[in-house]
């Protein structure tokens, strides 16, 4: 469980201007991608490149595109129970507590009431928060906030997780921290991970393959297998022998 495949996607934003003019932008053009169950993989791009339409395609938030996303073999046609999602903006529900809002999902997805709370319970440790379970969202820092959305995906157990630039509001020192917290945790648990970013560094040192996007409108210009151990050192040389390409590849 956990393969995800987009084949020959392309997406065109029409916008009306005026009475009688519509203005069309192709923001990407026939990209094909095969995720493997437990990969991480990162999609890395400019501002604008159509990394964020990309994750909401395949999330099932943005509709009207050409091409095919399946999960597991099934067609991507609106948001599901087998994708959990994490955004860069925390989308948390302020009023609840930390354990309400990862159990929240559990729900809908059927568990049973008895049950919810030792799911959720699982996640919250599972993401470092242990003993904040009662707080509320107000009280938390970014970087517990994050932590608590990546359980509130994860505790309905999605076949495939989607993160759009997650860490991207967060300091430089939080955000290291949360990679390293991200890498553990995708160790433990195997997960399909698509995870867009624009951190070349970000994108070296989780993923196992890194997705390049460039031109317009977009294509894959380069796909690049990171072969190396975890957690990864980036001052290692090979580390920063990736992040040049990559610069490259981006047009930096
Ligand atoms: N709802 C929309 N309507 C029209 N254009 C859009 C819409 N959403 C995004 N775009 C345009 O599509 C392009 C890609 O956007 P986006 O996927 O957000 O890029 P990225 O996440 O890589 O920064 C941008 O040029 C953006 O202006
Ligand atoms: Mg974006």
């Amino acid at each position: 469980m956990g393969e995800l495949v987009v084949e020959n996607l392309s997406k065109t934003y029409h916008r009306r201007e005026g009475w009688n003019t519509t203005r069309s932008l192709t923001v990407f053009e026939d990209i094909s991608l095969k995720i493997a169950e437990g990969e991480f993989v990162s999609i890395i791009g400019t501002s604008g490149c159509g990394k964020s339409t990309l994750l909401n395609l395949a999330a099932g938030l943005d509709t009207g595109k050409g091409g095919t996303i399946l999960v597991d073999g099934v067609q991507v046609d609106g948001p599901g129970l087998d994708r959990g999602v994490v955004f860069q903006e925390f989308a948390l529900f302020p009023w609840l507590t930390v354990i309400k809002n990862v159990a929240f999902g559990l729900r809908t997805k059927g568990v049973p009431r008895s049950q919810r709370h030792d799911v959720a319970k699982k996640y919250v440790d599972l993401v470092g928060l242990t003993g904040f379970e009662d707080y509320h969202i107000h009280r938390l820092s970014g970087g517990m906030r994050q932590r608590v959305g990546l359980a509130r995906a994860l505790a309905i157990e999605p076949a495939v997780l989607l993160m759009d630039e997650p860490f991207g509001a967060l300091d430089a020192q939080t955000r290291e921290t949360m990679q390293a917290a991200l890498n553990e945790i995708w160790e433990r648990t195997k997960k399909t991970i698509l995870f867009v970013t624009h951190d070349i560094r970000e994108a070296v040192y989780l993923s196992d393959r890194v997705v390049v996007l460039s031109g317009r409108p977009a294509t894959v210009t380069l796909e690049l297998t990171i072969d190396l151990d975890r957690p990864r050192n980036r001052h290692d040389e090979k580390f920063q022998d990736y992040e040049r390409e990559l610069e490259v590849a981006i047009g930096h």
